[in-house]
């Protein structure tokens, strides 16, 4: 099967709290991105890895990956849109003419993928249109209303925090996308539920948590000091 890469970089991190975009921080001597590109390098076939930027980030992007653009795995960057979903959508038009037969989209702010997740995303799909990664929930949850009291308390049993790269047919997932431009949702796995399609959770990993705010950088630096950062 033909894989491609999405990769969201296009968004401006305002909890972060920093003028540079957390996709262009550093673990040990890589951008977050760089991190992200690189894990999937060697799982798809040249010029399959797209990445969705900001052009107000230019400058920052083409210092993360300058040097890769001969090795022929990037697509040409294109622009992201104002949402997640809207950057995910240009990505994936992008990549129509590669038909690739499966996507996966993945966050730039996730540098700790590694190939045993990606892999377990991947084997989902010979069974499904969607898989994702997800971690099981082991704080108690509840639902607040707008004044913080507590209205409920949910069955943390079945809950799962949602990774990516969610992997997805990709025909499937360009339609599904295509149906809900401008409706915002916070992953592209949502998409699908919407329209009845099932998608299976894999288990992630804590080393792909997402970097949010500045003490995550930190806190998952921890993960790579074994590593070749
Ligand atoms: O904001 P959040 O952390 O949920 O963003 C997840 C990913 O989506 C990040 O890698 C971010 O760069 C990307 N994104 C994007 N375009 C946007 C907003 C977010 O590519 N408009």
């Amino acid at each position: 099967k033909k894989i491609s890469v999405v990769i969201v970089a296009a968004g401006s991190g305002s909890r972060f709290g920093d003028p540079l975009p957390k996709q262009y921080h550093h673990i040990g001597d890589k951008t977050l991105l760089r991190h992200c590109v690189e894990a999937f390098m060697q799982l798809c076939p040249p010029n399959h890895i797209q990445i969705v930027h900001n052009p107000a980030h230019q400058h920052h992007l083409d210092l993360a990956i300058e040097d890769l653009v001969d090795s022929g795995m990037l697509r040409p960057t294109v622009p992201g849109g104002a949402t997640r979903q809207q950057s995910v959508l240009n990505g994936l038009r992008a990549l129509q003419d590669a038909s690739p037969d499966y996507v996966l989209i993945h966050d730039a702010a996730r540098p700790g993928i590694d190939h045993d997740v990606i892999f377990r995303v991947l084997g989902a799909l010979d069974k499904y249109k969607g898989a994702i990664p997800g971690i099981a929930v082991h704080d108690t949850i509840k639902q607040c209303d707008d004044d913080k009291a507590i209205l409920r308390t949910i069955a943390r049993d079945t809950l799962m925090r949602a990774q990516t790269p969610q992997g997805f047919d990709f025909k499937t997932i360009l339609r599904a996308h295509t149906k809900f431009e401008g409706q915002e949702m916070t992953d592209d796995a949502s998409l699908l539920e919407q329209m009845g399609i099932a998608v299976k959770c894999v288990a992630g990993s804590e080393r792909n948590d997402k970097i949010t705010r500045r003490d995550d950088l930190a806190r998952l630096g921890e993960h790579f000091s074994d590593q070749q950062t």
